[in-house]
């Protein structure tokens, strides 16, 4: 039960029941709570991919599970709204949602990077940083690290009242994500100790490796716990851990009990049983563990990451991750107690006391019906209202330049005739050119295929060229970080490279203004289409099905849901959750960019695609 205090926020326990404070500590032996041995037993859930308001349903589950601490990373780029100035209310309220572990019984664990990973865009680093030339990320790169210090001097602060020693939830603080799956920079490694330190974070500080020798070899860091990340055989993998950690504890700080999907491939799922048996194994070794999602929740706006490692024959290229993050967890993306949650529970109860509350049921849903037609807009007709003024420059530039995080970016040109037909290529496309020719499509142009060209129809008198470019999410994962968007090197016409542009950046952070008329642009045309549904009763839990329609955005009653791409799969509806329905009318604006649907039903179960089952190593 949860007391709350004058201010509405409930109420953190200060001290175990014995009085004594609850820090973590650990020995030869292994981890100890408040002085007693301890395991961890955790479940990783990000409250920047739960609506505010089901914070404490989703904790209240999780504690359910019976898992005993709550790990979650902090997004940089999700809290700062300036350089060296961040935001931590609302949404971003993170001493609440500790508070509210704190409340239940929920010891947390805190891991914030400055990197994160996470399938996060850009691994939770500010985009703005890619407009800095010649930065190098993730090292001891004098800039890089300054910035850092901007991080935590906004994070740290937060965080110092929350820490164990002070009476607060926060037994651990994670040093940078997986370094060594990046880099071997020693120097930067004990930079973001010290940050942290300095700072005054003084509960337990560990790393986070994949269990492999270059990877632990550059993360860890000299007299600080090593953990590691991982999905199977978890007896070999806590065996290399303990070469490099000859004492003490071992604990797997990431284990993957299911996975992401990218749009394109199938919904990745993990089998309820096998997954648990492997969880066993790993707890039956007497390590700690921290389930990777126990609750994964949705990649909702612009937030979603991607993967990229490299443009091989054969490599996938880039691949942005769907909007839902379900990650096949035991507590699924709408809350739901899944048999991967009873399994799991089961094994919990055989190393950990569980709680003896009756579990938590499930959450209403919306009644299906079909979302009512009302009005489109096309995009390129709506230009001025939908980015303001262009800015004029010799060539194109990418929106981190132009101090632009997310959205679409516009790009037009003027191309003197007569001449022959030729190609239009783009050279450092991120991520997917529309391009038209005095206002008709003539093509697309996708970064994955960067030999293509569009034949530009030019005529006597000229043509006037505008290239709509959509970003999706940048990659947080690997050796390609720096992962511009828009347009980042130049537009050719044959060999000809074209200048004097006017740029438009469209964040679509606010679509109000948008005139509504019954005219539905065609095939081609970028186009909002509105729809109404009215709720009669109270909100609840709904999944838009976007299977009618090709690729976009959905929002609800303003909320961007997030990114949708039918054709390419494998998800088909998005996850609305009921804090964003109001009883009576709701707004719903898709903004289709390839090939618009009619329908949009709303559903009271979710499609993620069919399911393949995943091999993790
Ligand atoms: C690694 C990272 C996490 C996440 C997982 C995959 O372990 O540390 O942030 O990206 O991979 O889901």
């Amino acid at each position: 039960m949860l007391t709350h205090d004058q201010d509405g926020r409930p109420s953190t326990p200060t001290h175990d029941q014995d009085g004594s404070p609850s820090t973590l500590t650990y020995d030869q032996d292994g981890f100890r709570r408040a002085g007693s041995p301890h395991r961890i037993v955790s479940g990783a859930l990000h409250y920047f991919r739960v609506h505010p308001d089901l914070w404490e349903d989703r904790l209240t589950r999780l504690r359910a599970l019976g898992v005993n601490t709550v790990d979650t990373y902090v997004p940089w780029n999700f809290h700062e709204t300036s350089p060296g100035k961040a935001d931590f209310t609302g949404p971003r309220d993170l001493a609440r949602f500790l508070t509210l572990a704190a409340g239940l019984g929920l010891d947390a664990i805190v891991r914030p990077g400055p990197y994160i990973c996470a399938e996060w865009d850009f691994g939770g680093l500010p985009a703005r940083l890619l407009a800095l030339d010649g930065l190098h990320l993730r090292c001891s790169d004098p800039r890089f690290q300054a910035e850092v210090d901007g991080w935590f001097d906004c994070v740290v602060p937060e965080l110092l009242p929350l820490l164990a020693g002070r009476g607060g939830p926060v037994v651990a603080v994670q040093i940078e994500n997986e370094y060594g799956s990046y880099g071997n920079d020693a120097r930067y490694r004990a930079h973001v100790e010290r940050a942290l330190t300095e700072r005054g974070v003084d509960c337990l500080l560990f790393t986070a490796d994949g269990p492999e020798d270059a990877m632990l070899q550059g993360g860890m860091i000299p007299g600080r716990l090593a953990t590691a990340t991982f999905g199977a055989e978890p007896a070999e993998r806590l065996a290399h851990l303990r070469r490099y950690q000859p004492a003490g504890p071992l604990a797997a700080m990431e284990f993957w009990i299911g996975w992401f999907d990218h749009w394109g491939e199938q919904h990745h799922v993990r089998a309820a049983g096998e997954a648990a048996r492997s969880l066993d194994e790993l707890l039956a070794t007497g390590a700690s563990v921290n389930l990777y999602m126990a609750h994964g929740g949705t990649n909702f706006g612009f937030w979603a990451g991607a993967n990229h490692t490299g443009s091989r024959p054969g490599d996938p290229g880039y691949q942005p991750t769907t909007t839902s993050y379900d990650y096949d967890a035991p507590i699924g993306e709408a809350g739901e107690l899944t048999p991967k949650f009873h399994a799991f529970r089961e094994v919990i109860g055989k190393y950990v006391p569980l709680p003896d509350s009756p579990l938590p049921g499930p959450l209403p849903r919306i009644t299906p019906a079909l979302a009512a037609p009302a009005g489109a807009a096309p995009l390129l007709a709506h230009l001025p209202l939908l980015g303001g003024a262009p800015v004029a420059r010799p060539a194109p530039e990418p929106m981190e330049k132009l101090g632009q995080d997310h959205g679409l970016i516009h790009y037009r040109t003027t191309v003197t005739g007569p001449r022959p037909a030729m190609p239009v290529r783009i050279d450092g496309l991120g991520d997917r050119a529309y391009l038209f020719a005095d206002g008709h499509p003539i093509g697309i142009l996708d970064r994955n295929t960067p030999d293509d060209g569009v034949d530009l129809p030019v005529g006597e008198s000229g043509v006037v060229l505008d290239v709509l470019v959509r970003a999706q999410g940048r990659v947080n994962y690997g050796p390609l970080l720096d992962d511009r968007k828009g347009i980042w090197r130049g537009v050719r016409h044959g060999h000809q490279h074209l200048f004097e542009w006017e740029i438009r950046p469209l964040p679509l952070t606010d679509l109000t203004g948008l005139p509504w008329s019954p005219e539905t642009p065609g095939q081609g045309h970028p186009a909002f289409h509105r729809f109404t549904h009215t709720l009669p009763t109270a909100p609840a839990d709904g999944f838009v099905d976007v299977s009618d329609w090709g690729t976009g955005l959905l929002w609800l009653n303003g909320f961007l849901l997030g990114h949708y791409d039918t054709p390419r799969g494998p998800q088909r509806t998005l996850y609305a959750p009921a804090p964003l329905w109001r009883t009576g009318e709701n707004e719903l604006v898709v903004l289709e960019l390839e090939r618009p649907g009619t329908q949009l039903p709303l559903r009271d179960q979710p499609d993620l695609g069919r399911p393949t089952v995943v091999t993790l190593k």
